[in-house]
């Protein structure tokens, strides 16, 4: 263990005795997960589901429902998605109409409430969070968050996604974090005090966008059968590699209402491969704007999280797009899917007394 777990550890202790539970939330687009000071993971889609009509109501005795069950229900549902882009959607759009703002805004209130539930916190706990959200969220995005979280938590902070990340890995110096998303690929380089604006990038090219580009790849390959961009997605999270395949991958479908398999490695190979050139880019510009002594140890140091960092040879590839640029040393979070929320949580045990928003 080292000296800044047992410490967190102690301070967990010591903070769980004031009778506050703490909670580290990474908001994401696709998912939503929560870790808390009472040890409690879990993770949930990003969906929120609310009954149609009296019919729906009644049939499935709840006002509201939430992720996969929301996900199996949904032709009985109004079924929102908050986070589009990974912040509070129209949140950020001055003309949107104010009804798809409020709707939007209560589902991801619904969604915090949800996820804080999960942690079971005890009646009468003061809940204190961290949210992470992408790393360009504008001001106005993040006073978003800050209103849809102020009935659930008592008291708030909003940090950015990599940064989180970062933090929970012990990695604040010289290091460059890059959290793989569904809506946005955020990048971070850390140097040892809070980053700023130039030290983020955030790009569009991520899991959907990777989805769409299958999508039309299958179309062509596929040109008969029918599927989804859902059916696609579950075809790349099986699948997904970017250099060699040890097996073909075999896609079935349905062609006029008969299952048909596809081969469609070279597809998977080609539509995950999207995203590594404007990430190359993206790493390019943040190690050479560094300063020129720690250029070196940045590129040494590259992190990849989020769900994206899957995808199997991702890391190499990388490293070797990165060779005309001067080389670098890329590897994998161990815990995609906790690393943003556990880096939250031992943000939220750090955080002096003065730095967290009162909610109420
Ligand atoms: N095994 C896998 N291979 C490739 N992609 C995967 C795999 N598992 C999940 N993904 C993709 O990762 C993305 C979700 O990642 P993650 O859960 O980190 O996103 P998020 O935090 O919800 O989104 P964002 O950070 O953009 O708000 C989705 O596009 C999903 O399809
Ligand atoms: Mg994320």
């Amino acid at each position: 263990m080292t000296r800044s777990d047992s410490n967190s550890i102690s301070r967990s202790v010591m903070r769980e005795n004031e009778g506050i539970l703490y909670v580290g939330i990474d908001l994401g687009t696709s998912r939503t997960s929560i870790s808390a000071s009472n040890g409690v993971r879990e993770t949930v889609d990003s969906v929120v589901g609310y009954p149609r009509d009296v019919v729906s109501r009644k049939l499935l005795q709840k006002d509201v429902l939430f992720g996969q069950e929301a996900l199996k229900n949904r032709l009985a549902l109004d079924i929102y998605r908050p986070l589009e882009k990974g912040v509070i959607k129209h949140s950020g759009a001055a003309g949107a109409p104010s009804e798809d703002v409020s709707n939007n805004l209560e589902a991801a209130r619904a969604l915090i409430q949800y996820a804080c539930s999960l942690a079971r916190p005890e009646p009468g706990q003061l809940i204190y969070g961290v949210i992470g959200c992408p790393a360009q969220a504008s001001i106005h995005n993040k006073q978003a968050i800050i209103e849809a979280a102020r009935e659930v938590l008592d008291s708030v902070v909003i940090c950015s996604e990599p940064f989180s990340v970062a933090y929970g890995l012990d990695q604040l110096n010289d290091c460059l974090v890059i959290d793989i998303g569904a809506g946005t690929t955020d990048l971070c380089r850390m140097k040892g005090s809070m980053p700023d604006e130039q030290d983020q990038i955030t790009l569009t090219e991520a899991g959907d966008f990777i989805d769409q580009t299958l999508y039309e790849l299958f179309q062509s390959r596929c040109p008969d059968a029918a599927f989804t961009l859902n059916m696609v997605r579950q075809v790349k999270e099986k699948h997904a590699f970017v250099t060699e395949a040890a097996e073909p991958v075999i896609a079935t479908f349905p062609v006029r209402g008969r299952p048909t398999e596809f081969d469609v490695t070279n597809e998977i190979r080609r539509g995950c491969n999207a995203i590594v050139e404007p990430i190359v880019q993206a790493i390019d510009r943040l190690i050479s704007t560094f300063d020129p002594e720690f250029q070196d140890r940045l590129r040494g140091n590259v992190l990849l999280a989020g769900g994206g960092s899957r995808i199997h040879g991702l890391d190499r590839a990388l490293e070797e797009a990165l060779r005309p640029f001067g080389g670098g040393r890329v590897r994998k979070v161990n815990e995609p899917v906790y690393a943003g929320s556990n880096g939250a949580l031992k943000i939220a045990y750090d955080m002096p007394v003065e730095a967290w928003e009162q909610l109420r």
